[in-house]
């Protein structure tokens, strides 16, 4: 049994014992307020079987209550959580109660917590598969361990350490990036284009400098907010999609190996800087990547499945309609000077993009995509249409996933709120209404 009363207490499913049910609660120190909590049990005749409390390590001047009692009493809680959270406005938030299969999966609430993730990769950077151009290089195989481990230890709010990148390393940068530039004027998307010259004039996109993912990611705060952690290897998709709501992107800090420069069986630094990161630039393109990224908190695996479709095939490899031509935004596609041609070449077939149809769309990951879905143009316009679309009709398919809380990222604290009581809804209500003051009021300026 799960049940969470405070954004960041939460008791792990194996507290589950036998016959108890755990919660805890959130108390302000006031006179006389535990009695009444524990008055609302007493009128239901339950009998609490154990009972702790401690400081709050949230807020200074609150109390968490640990108490226990026995399952039999189940059926009356639905009764008891809805006084507190309505009379008392004491945030619920209940995880399970019946089976484990009901829980809801454990996600971070703070951006801290993702430092959590750097100890569940899937696979550690520096091993590389039988077919990978630089597995029978020792060189290259102690360097993606330092690569690896440089991430493993990077925590939340540390500056991300600069990399002194080897002769060999910018040549194969210099190559990558000197291919592609040619290909961006007509493959790839307005907002790449536009916002590339601004790397290059910032953050020391140059032919013959990798640039640091610490001033990349500086750059990018100042645009949207998005910032970047090094990562020291695969992540599960419930992992990576959680950063995003965080407006975190994990990013590689290695590069490919020399031999192959036009090729990388996995992301690497090329990809993520000359792909990925002018996008995360744009206001409406971050704001959908941390939406897809806020759906998938909670989310079940068949959804974090789906949502990690819609990802690959909107981030990683989408296109969209400029007028009549049809434009690259995926970083898999601006990060490829093979598949950026290809993909806009008559050989691959191309859908529209729907959100419904897309999500369970199955597709390789080691060979060119032979489907790519193109979002439609929201807006006759440039700029920003094609990511309004998206997220239009992202809105719409995240609300079809089942979570029995609405959450929402508050940007000040950094930090994911449930909104599961009437005390949050009124501050999220003055909140729209400030904001609402402050566009009336514009509007009639410019009128
Ligand atoms: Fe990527």
């Amino acid at each position: 049994i799960l049940f969470i009363f405070q954004e960041t207490m939460y008791i792990e499913e194996n507290t589950y014992k036998n016959d108890m049910i755990s919660l805890i609660f959130l108390l302000k120190e006031k006179v006389g307020a535990l009695a009444k909590v524990l008055r609302i049990f007493e009128e239901k005749s339950i009998n609490l079987t154990h009972i702790e409390s401690r400081p709050s390590r949230v807020n200074k001047d609150e109390y968490e209550f640990f108490i226990n009692l026995d399952r039999r009493n189940t059926p009356l809680l639905t009764d008891i959580i809805k006084t507190l959270r309505n009379e008392m406005g004491v945030t619920v938030h209940e995880l399970s109660r019946k089976k484990k299969k009901d829980a809801v999966p454990w996600f971070p609430r703070t951006i801290q917590e993702l430092d959590r993730f750097a100890n569940q990769i899937l696979s550690y950077g520096a091993e590389l598969d039988a077919d990978h151009p630089g597995f029978k290089d020792p060189v290259y195989r102690a360097r993606r361990k330092e690569f690896a481990d440089m991430a493993y230890n990077y925590r939340h709010g540390q500056p991300i350490p600069k990399v002194t990148y080897t002769e060999e390393e910018k040549k194969t940068w210099g190559t990558v990036f000197r291919e592609l530039k040619t290909l961006y004027p007509t493959h790839a998307c307005y907002e790449h284009n536009h916002v590339f010259p601004l790397l290059e004039k910032y953050c020391g996109y140059q032919e013959d400098n990798i640039p640091q993912l610490e001033d990349v990611s500086k750059f990018l705060q100042t645009c949207t907010g998005f910032r970047l952690r090094p990562v020291a290897g695969l992540l599960s998709s419930r992992d990576f999609l959680a950063g995003l709501a965080f407006r975190v992107f994990h990013s590689t800090q290695y590069i490919r190996h020399g031999s192959k420069p036009m090729y990388t069986p996995e992301p690497d630094v090329c990809h993520e800087l000359l792909g990925h990161v002018p996008l995360f630039a744009d206001i409406s393109f971050a704001q959908f990547s941390q939406e897809i990224g806020l759906a998938s908190l909670g989310a079940p695996d068949e959804y974090i499945e789906k949502l990690a479709t819609v990802y690959w095939f909107t981030v990683e490899f989408g296109l969209c309609k400029e007028g009549d031509t049809i434009k690259a935004y995926g970083a898999g596609l601006l990060s490829s000077f093979g598949e950026l041609q290809y993909c806009l070449s008559d050989k691959p077939e191309i859908q529209s993009l729907n959100l419904e149809k897309t999500a369970v769309q199955k597709y390789p990951v080691t060979e060119f995509q032979p489907v790519y879905y193109v979002a439609e143009s929201y807006l006759k316009r440039n700029s920003c249409f094609h990511k309004s679309f998206c997220l239009f009709s992202f809105r719409r398919f995240a609300s079809s996933i089942p979570r029995p809380f609405s959450i929402r990222y508050d940007p000040y604290t950094q930090r994911i709120e449930v909104l599961d009581n009437a005390k949050q809804l009124k501050n999220l209500a003055e909140s729209i209404s400030s904001e609402m003051g402050t566009l009336c009021s514009a509007l009639k300026k410019i009128e």
